[in-house]
């Protein structure tokens, strides 16, 4: 048997620039105004082709460090035996739904494999249709869910966004529960309550349209929305209102699940609830395209209607053993509880450079998903967007990733592999500091 490695030829960053703009799909973004070349990864860092090191501070999908050698020997191993779909028996696929729902609360036994968040939230969509009977969804104002045409529909940070063709008339966008720039603030203790109740208004305007709602999508700390922590109380009085009215509550974990938020393996556990189907992606197989959907037994035996659901690589034996692999390294290096030990000394510290300066205006986070907000007035809450995008240059060029999000890109966001270490923050928060007192 013989084995050839392809050479594929090793271009200038300028080279490759070039030949995206010829061959690949024009509407690519790529990251920084002198974009990088990436040739390898290991732990938190990223490697140029000149071997300079980059502190990853934006990737929550090499969720347990790049190339972590556990993941890549456990797809090596299995990609050298067998990779095949569904309908053989294979042993890596049943492990995987075990040990995936033994991570959840009872009531969730269920798991369906897809390949990425997004049809993990569209097959998610289905099941809901189907066990609810109704059309209309409701959605959190600015979200994301996905790529295909159903998630576009269902996401404001793209149907309100640039090329957006705004809001369909079958979704209901419920107000973003932002304790520090909506309607009710950190400190009123029923401000998740309150934002909840606009769940009501949301089910009014779907009753008025003489239909009925099939699900409340909602992250369980919000990603695209500004690293938004849900206020106390949000997710119970969410649900009880979506279910009064038969919907039904899919947590969306895509971005945060995995021990990420640190407190709890899953950030809606921090709620104090129990959704009917969370959908999981990113992180899942450290980078291995996945996604998953777990659910209660109840709505996936609603799905059972005659037609199969086959995905060809779905639950695949490679997907599984790695998956497999990124449970078992979660557990074994006790990175949930990394992720919450670092995750409050870089809260910590940024508490701090919020007391010295004023364009922080806020630090907010559970774990290793931190957002700190800049404002050029702490009164008005005025988005510092181009000081934001400056601090993100500021840090790259002492090479450090990170990136912005929020409704006016004004928030730093901070979502690293979560084997970031206290040496890790530590830099990070020296050179934050050096870029604050830059801008002063
Ligand atoms: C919250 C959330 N849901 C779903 C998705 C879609 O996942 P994927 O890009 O793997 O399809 C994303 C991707 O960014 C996301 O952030």
């Amino acid at each position: 048997m013989t084995t050839t490695a392809q050479a594929i030829p090793q271009r200038s960053p300028q080279e490759i620039i070039d030949l995206r703009r010829r061959h690949l799909n024009p509407s690519l973004s790529i990251s920084y105004r002198e974009p990088i070349k990436m040739v390898r990864g290991e732990g938190a860092y990223l490697f140029d082709q000149n071997g300079q090191a980059y502190l990853d501070m934006v990737n929550n999908v090499c969720h347990v460090g790049h190339c972590h050698p556990a993941v890549v020997a456990a797809g090596q191993t299995q990609m050298a035996q067998l990779n095949t779909n569904t309908r053989y028996l294979h042993d890596n696929i049943v492990e995987y739904a075990k040990r995936l729902s033994a991570t959840f609360p009872n009531e969730l036994s269920v798991v369906f494999l897809t390949n990425s968040g997004t049809e993990a939230n569209d097959l998610a969509l289905r099941l809901a249709k189907t066990y609810s009977k109704a059309n209309d969804i409701i959605v959190v104002d600015h979200a994301y869910h996905g790529n295909s045409p159903t998630m576009i529909e269902l996401s404001p940070y793209k149907f309100d966004g640039k090329g957006g063709q705004g809001r369909p008339a079958h979704i209901q966008v419920a107000e973003i529960p932002d304790d520090y720039r909506g309607r009710f603030r950190r400190g009123d203790p029923l401000a998740g309550k309150k934002y909840a109740a606009d769940l009501h208004r949301a089910i009014g305007a779907i009753h008025a349209r003489g239909q009925a709602p099939a699900a409340f999508f909602c992250e369980s700390i919000l990603g695209c929305g500004g690293q938004v922590v849900l206020p106390e109380g949000y997710l119970s009085e969410a649900y009880a209102i979506a279910r009064a009215a038969g919907a039904v509550c899919i947590a969306d974990e895509v971005q945060v699940g995995f021990g990420r938020a640190g407190s709890h393996f899953w950030a809606f556990e921090s709620q104090g609830v129990v959704p009917d189907i969370v959908t999981m992606g990113k992180p899942i197989c450290n980078g291995h395209p996945m996604g998953a959907v777990v659910t209660r037994p109840e709505i996936a035996q609603a799905f059972m209607n005659g037609m199969e659901y086959f995905n060809t690589f779905a639950g695949n034996p490679v997907s599984c053993a790695m998956g497999l692999a990124v449970l078992d390294v979660i557990e074994q290096e006790s990175l949930q509880a990394n992720a919450q030990a670092v995750g409050d000394l870089v809260l910590q510290g940024l508490r701090t450079l919020q007391s010295e300066f004023d364009l922080i205006g806020d630090v907010r986070g559970m774990g290793l998903f931190i957002g700190v907000e800049m404002v050029k007035d702490r009164e008005k809450l005025t988005p510092a967007t181009e000081e934001a995008n400056v601090v993100i240059e500021y840090l790259k060029a002492h090479h450090i990733l990170l990136s912005t999000d929020g409704p006016y890109d004004n928030v730093l966001k901070l979502k690293p592999p979560i084997v970031f270490s206290k040496a890790n923050a530590e830099e990070f928060l020296q050179r934050l500091r050096e870029a604050l007192q830059m801008l002063q």
